[in-house]
């Protein structure tokens, strides 16, 4: 039985090469595979005030500070208004946790880097899907802030 040889670099050579085109054609794919479908449905009830006093809420009293609440993504912008989305990527169904960006006003996906505006329209992708915008306004006091629909 005649057994062959491959030489360690051309072992490395193979595998290399292989382990890259799958990892380009998983990375390429991102999740534009997935989105497309139909947008989650908006509960039209979303109402709700914050105390910006609590401590929980302190990131919201400084110029570029967010939180997230009630699945909603809450920002002071650096002009000092407040700004709400929906705080779930739109690409898939595996609902990533966006980020706000204070520096572009804009929110951003950590997974596959898709970016939205202040009001939730998508400026890159490969998200297709805009994020629902919600309502800011003062509560019964100045110390407070009404997120609503
Ligand atoms: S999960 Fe794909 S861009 Fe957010």
């Amino acid at each position: 039985m005649k057994t062959e040889t491959i030489s360690r670099h051309d072992f490395f050579r193979l595998v290399g090469t292989s382990v890259g085109v799958i990892l380009l054609s998983n990375s390429s794919m991102g999740c534009s595979n997935q989105s497309g479908g139909d947008p989650e449905p908006v509960d039209q009830n979303i109402d709700f005030t914050l105390r910006l006093s609590d401590q929980i809420n302190e990131n919201l009293r400084i110029k570029g500070g967010y939180i997230v609440a009630n699945n909603i993504i809450i920002a002071q912008t650096k002009d000092g208004q407040f700004i709400a989305v929906s705080a779930t990527c739109t690409c898939a169904t595996q609902g990533t946790l966006l980020a706000y960006k204070p520096a572009d006003n804009q929110f951003y996906c950590p997974q596959h880097l898709s970016r939205y505006d202040s009001a939730g329209k998508v400026i890159v992708g490969p998200a297709t899907q805009p994020l629902v915008k919600y309502q800011t306004g003062t509560g019964k006091s100045a110390d407070t802030l009404r997120i609503y629909l």
